[in-house]
């Protein structure tokens, strides 16, 4: 089933199935990563910008930080000539069905044909750590970039499904019948938040960093009626910093771009404790924390 409005809605939360945290993580070296094309409005002066030696640290700062959280990274090699296959959420959506024990991911249709290269290389490592592979129908015509644009509601089988940029909305048809989960559309409206992640931030069920100016006000209701507590992120730290591209793998702690000093505040005050990270080498490219890893059950 996919939800459009808020007056089609017939779910809630609470009579959805209980989704376990996925606990495994998943990085992607930067080796090849640099800004060699322009497909958001992020990269257009940052052409060539790339200090590689910085992004290394920074990466390997950002795999320190997962693995001081209990969470040891499992890291893929990135590619020649795929220079953004870093950003590893968008190449997959993974998936666990606790109710049928199975776990595994659908494979993305990239938008931009500069990225397509990268799914085969994450086609190939998933099948090699024994989780199934699906794809979206054959005859469907239509755009999906994995976790750039769909993301699970924390702790319950919910899915949100941003589109307007890359991803097609058609494509969550598909997957609410491939996964069996209910999906929320959401209308992206503005090309700096050009994936679901650089707006919303699930935090944990009831808590998500939210940028408002991202959505039309059918999105803002859609999002209010499932979060208890919106965290609004001010305008300058969500489209400059990406606060939003923020991730929180705990319940608790919340990785994101150092310097979102009004996003930390509030998050604070809200009880989660943010974890400072630099990742101004890859805002170059649009994307930071959230996108540079990929949580895997
Ligand atoms: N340059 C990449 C792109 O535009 C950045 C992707 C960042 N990922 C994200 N989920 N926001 O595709």
């Amino acid at each position: 089933m996919v939800y459009q409005t808020l007056d089609a809605l017939d779910v809630q939360l609470k009579d959805l199935p209980v989704l376990p945290p996925p606990n495994r993580v998943v990085l992607t070296t930067p080796t090849h990563f640099d800004v060699e094309y322009v497909i958001n409005p992020h990269m257009s002066e940052n052409v060539g910008a790339v200090r590689k030696e910085v992004a290394w640290q920074q990466w390997k700062a950002v795999r320190a930080a997962y693995t001081a959280l209990d969470r040891k990274p499992v890291v893929v090699n990135g590619q020649p000539g795929l220079p953004d296959m870093v950003f590893c959420a968008n190449q997959t959506l993974p998936f666990y069905n606790p109710g049928a024990d199975t776990k595994g991911v659908v494979l993305s249709r990239m938008h931009s044909e500069h990225r397509e290269g990268e799914v085969p290389y994450y086609d190939r490592f998933f099948e090699d750590m024994g989780y199934a592979v699906k794809t979206l129908r054959e005859d469907l015509d239509a755009d999906f970039e994995g976790m750039g644009d769909a993301l699970w509601h924390p702790t319950r089988r919910l899915l949100w499904g941003g589109y307007g940029y890359r991803t097609s909305p058609e494509a969550y048809e598909a997957l609410s019948d491939l996964l069996d989960v209910p999906v929320v559309l959401l209308r992206l409206t503005d090309p700096d938040y050009y994936h679901l992640d650089t707006c919303l931030c699930p935090l944990d069920a009831e808590h998500a960093l939210v940028a408002p100016d991202a959505f039309d006000d059918t999105g803002r209701a859609l999002i209010e009626s499932f979060f208890d507590t919106l965290i609004e992120v001010p305008d300058h730290e969500a489209r400059h910093q990406l606060a939003c591209n923020g991730h929180c793998p705990d319940g608790t702690h919340v990785l994101i771009q150092e310097g979102c000093e009004q996003t930390n505040e509030r998050l604070r005050e809200h009880n989660f404790v943010p974890v400072e990270l630099d990742t101004s080498e890859f805002l170059k490219a649009g994307g930071s924390v959230f996108c540079m890893k990929q949580m895997i059950w």
